[in-house]
């Protein structure tokens, strides 16, 4: 065996082959420079292994795979009910291999191994078979106009999909842009995050064995800047698909207006959570835990703006501060009480302690945290769940997305306040309200400036239901029947019946 393959044992003992080449036409390739990057576990800051990293030269060869795959009748003929099967049996294979993927994710971004098994890998199964389902059910429409024209639409492909991945979900995310690109006939660039290559890679062994012809897919890994932009401005790729910040996003959005690419754009988010006087406090404090503090607090939607009515704000603050406590059980994510693993990467964890020291020097009230989290073998980039009371409307920390377990919380008088407050960012992703004054809750829904209200939840996401921003927050749909318009084209197509000239 060449080194496209290391034999590794995981913190948990699980042993298994990792791949460590770029995967085009359905074979593990080294990259062209040779150039590798390394990935850390986060936990303890060792190296995992490093993998292939894509130069220019070899986005260029997974396009090329990818256009010559999306021209080959054996996936552009293919019957959209055997499309589906395709798909269907991806998705098994995934369940199969569940329990290693989830190990894979944890070591190399560092979530609790949990949580990677129930629900990163349910969503990945989820959304795949959701989107297999699909696969021959996209249709076009008659359009009637006169007896003497038929018109009709077809939904096409749009081609040769770019997919650019972040690495806070990295299966989730991939499972998220292939299960619409792939169910609607386009073919797959897709490049994993530099800090969490690993899971894509082993992911990449099932494509072969699932069935898809080479080319359908590729998978490559490298950073953004060399590997990612290539792919934003390649003149072979029709569509680019993209989560990450919004300065990338931007970036992104320059770069593959060379050809006028389709773009799908799910950025970045200051959400706001409102929660009213006359709410259920309980459910209240426990939505708004889950909605900054899962994941490490690295969810673009994590409602990290909160806002509390003068009558309960001392009473939320003392029990939001008790139930952090209580659950945000910070540790080894291989442990199985552990809620809270670390930060993905070293420049994460210095970010968010960076901006802990922002609200400490502007003088908010710091509730709880405030600092590494050193007991964990004293390696590894952990926070301390962060809670900031007395925020500020100018204030930094109030303002930027922080990404981390940390929370800024602020105190308003009246409804209108509330809402103009909430739409008081460049941002527009998520927000959560709660009120049991259920006309309360819609007008609220309607008045706020967001791709997705809770009302009474936060963060319960599905797979079924459209999600993205409005604003800085990005542009497109992903999930739910909304995420086929991104991968699709509506071509019309004009019948003369008998009209002559
Ligand atoms: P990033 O947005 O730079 O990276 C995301 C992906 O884009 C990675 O695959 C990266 O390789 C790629 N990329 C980077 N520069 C590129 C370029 N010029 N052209 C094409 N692709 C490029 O995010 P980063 O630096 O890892 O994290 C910084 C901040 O971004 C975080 O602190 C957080 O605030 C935000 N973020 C938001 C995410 C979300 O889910 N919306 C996910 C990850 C980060
Ligand atoms: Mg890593």
């Amino acid at each position: 065996m060449s080194d496209l393959f290391v034999e590794l044992t995981a913190p948990n003992g699980r042993k298994y082959s990792q791949p460590r080449g770029l995967f085009i036409n359905n074979e593990f390739v080294k990259s062209k420079s040779g150039e590798t990057i390394s990935t850390i576990n986060p936990s303890d800051e060792t190296e995992i292994c490093s993998v292939y990293a894509a130069g220019p030269e070899d986005v260029d060869i997974a396009v090329a795979a990818a256009r010559k795959a999306f021209k080959d009748p054996s996936w552009r003929d293919m019957d959209s009910t055997a499309r589906g099967e395709l798909l269907l049996k991806f998705a098994e294979l995934i369940e199969k291999h569940r329990e290693t993927l989830a190990t894979i994710e944890t070591w190399d971004n560092g979530k609790a191994y949990t949580i990677s098994l129930a629900e990163d890998l349910g969503e990945v199964i989820g959304t795949l078979k959701y989107y297999a389902g699909y696969a021959d059910k996209i249709h076009g429409q008659v359009i009637t106009t006169s007896p003497k024209k038929l018109a009709y639409t077809l939904r096409e492909p749009l081609g040769v999909c770019g997919q650019i991945i972040p690495w806070n979900f990295p299966l989730a995310m991939a499972a998220w842009k292939l299960g619409p690109a792939l169910c609607t006939g386009n073919t797959v660039v897709l490049k994993a995050a530099e800090q969490t290559p690993l899971s894509i890679l082993y992911l990449a062994t099932l494509v072969k064995e699932a069935g898809f012809p080479p080319g359908v897919i590729n998978f490559i890994n490298g950073e953004g800047r060399k590997a990612g932009a290539a792919l934003a401005q390649h003149h072979g790729v029709d569509k680019i698909a993209f989560t990450g910040s919004t300065a990338t996003g931007k970036e992104i959005m320059k770069l593959a207006s060379v050809n006028m690419k389709n773009i799908t754009l799910e950025t970045g988010g200051k959400s706001p959570l409102l929660v009213f006087d006359d709410a259920d406090l309980e459910q209240a404090v426990k939505w708004a835990h889950v909605g900054i503090m899962y994941n490490q607090g690295q969810v673009c939607t994590a409602t990290s703006r909160i806002l509390v009515q003068e009558g309960v704000y001392d009473k939320f603050i003392s029990e939001f501060k008790e139930h952090v406590a209580q659950t945000s059980v910070v540790g080894d994510p291989f442990k199985d009480d552990t809620f809270q693993g670390p930060q993905v990467t070293k420049a994460q964890f210095d970010n968010v302690l960076s901006y802990i020291e922002a609200g400490k020097s502007a003088g908010a009230k710091l509730i709880a945290g405030g600092e590494a989290f050193k007991n964990v073998g004293g390696k590894g980039f952990f926070i301390a769940p962060t809670i900031f009371a007395d925020v500020t409307d100018e204030m930094k920390i109030y303002k930027e997305e922080v990404f981390g377990p940390f929370v800024v919380i602020s105190s308003f008088k009246t409804e209108e306040e509330a809402v103009e407050r909430a739409n008081d960012t460049t941002y527009g992703l998520g927000a959560a309200v709660f009120t049991q004054n259920i006309t309360k809750g819609h007008r609220l829904a309607r008045e706020i400036e967001a791709g997705m209200v809770w009302i009474n939840s936060s963060n319960d996401a599905d797979i079924r239901i459209p999600f993205g921003g409005v604003k800085q927050s990005g542009i497109g749909r992903e999930l739910g029947e909304a995420g086929l318009e991104a991968y699709t084209n509506k071509k019309a197509v004009h019948v003369n019946l008998g009209t002559k000239l």
